[in-house]
């Protein structure tokens, strides 16, 4: 079982690397990575509704762009700071490019990233770029993944590459996406990114923070989330891992993706709320659920509330 993070660092430029395997994350993702350098929107772009345990956040896919990054990266690898965990890149269309060239635009930044990460993550799911989430339609999709391919086939492949999905599609829709990308040999999907949708407000503050544009993460994503995972196992028949993500905070919501079809985890609001050590409760939560369970591993509970 892999615990992530995945990890738009507090700077942004995947410089917290080293950090987050010491927190318990058994897997880590760094992003979202542009081909362009961009700054993202204006500050302030994160906002925090404390009651109802959920984040706003606009940040735009604020970094240096793929070359500067994969510079970066190559400095910390020679200085020997890589993790010994496997690495996602999280990688995002430009703002400034079109989404008729986004498929370039994409393969270009995993061409840069190659060596610097064991898998990659197409988002195509991010409310925060305008018009990119139009790429989980299938002809978008499509290209996008014909031309990732064929460049990782170009490079030798062995490394998966994921697609990550917004949690504000229809079922009908979501199944569309998940059936063309796996026309296309996807390895794996990623469900979900933030939602444009807001709950009810519990109080003024909540009340301010949902009035705000942007995605919101944490608690209130959770449910749909959860649903979006079992719509894939559904679709995929369990051939190809889903990563659950989406208000993940605590063992019962882990158990619920694991249960809903999930075989990896990633949380992000979680950690600003619960602070670090939410990671290691949930694997040792996790551990003991496996074996009240008379399962041998988690494995065993991917998947059990449908199959
Ligand atoms: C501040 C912030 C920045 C994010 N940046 C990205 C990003 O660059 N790429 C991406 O795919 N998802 C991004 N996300 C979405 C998260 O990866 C995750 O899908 C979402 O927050 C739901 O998980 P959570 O409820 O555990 O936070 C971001 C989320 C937050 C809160």
């Amino acid at each position: 079982m892999y615990l992530a993070d995945c990890s738009t660092t507090p700077s942004g430029w995947a410089e917290a690397l080293s950090a987050w395997p010491a927190l318990g994350f058994s897997w880590i993702e760094y992003g979202g990575i542009t081909r362009f350098p961009q700054e993202g929107n204006p500050k302030p772009r994160m906002f925090r509704a404390h009651s109802e345990r959920a984040l706003v956040n606009r940040m735009g896919f604020n970094n240096p762009g793929a070359a500067a990054v994969r510079d970066r990266l190559m400095a910390r690898r020679a200085s020997g700071m890589w993790p010994k965990v496997p690495v996602a890149a999280n990688i995002g269309r430009s703002r400034k490019t079109p989404n008729e060239s986004a498929p370039s635009d994409y393969s270009s930044s995993m061409e840069m990233l190659w060596n610097h990460a064991d898998m990659f993550v197409l988002n195509v799911s991010s409310p925060n770029t305008p018009g990119l989430r139009e790429l989980q339609e299938v002809d978008h999709l499509a290209s996008i993944l014909t031309e990732c391919k064929m460049m990782s086939d170009r490079k030798g492949g062995g490394k998966p590459l994921l697609l990550k999905l917004s949690p504000d599609n229809s079922d009908d829709e979501v199944i569309a996406s998940a059936q063309m990308a796996l026309r296309k040999g996807i390895d794996g999907f990623v469900a979900t990114n933030t939602t444009l949708h807001r709950p009810v407000p519990r109080n003024t503050t909540s009340r301010s923070v949902f009035a705000e544009s942007g995605g919101l993460s944490g608690r209130p994503l959770q449910a749909r989330s959860n649903e979006v995972i079992r719509l894939l196992y559904e679709e995929t028949q369990s051939t190809v891992p889903i990563v659950g993500v989406g208000g993940i905070d605590s063992v019962d919501t882990a158990w619920q993706a694991v249960s809903s079809g999930a075989s990896l985890l990633q949380l992000y609001s979680a950690l600003v709320f619960n602070g670090p050590s939410v990671v290691s409760g949930i694997v040792k939560g996790l551990r003991k659920r496996v074996k009240e369970n008379g399962f041998l591993s988690i494995e065993e509970a991917v998947g059990l509330d449908i199959t």
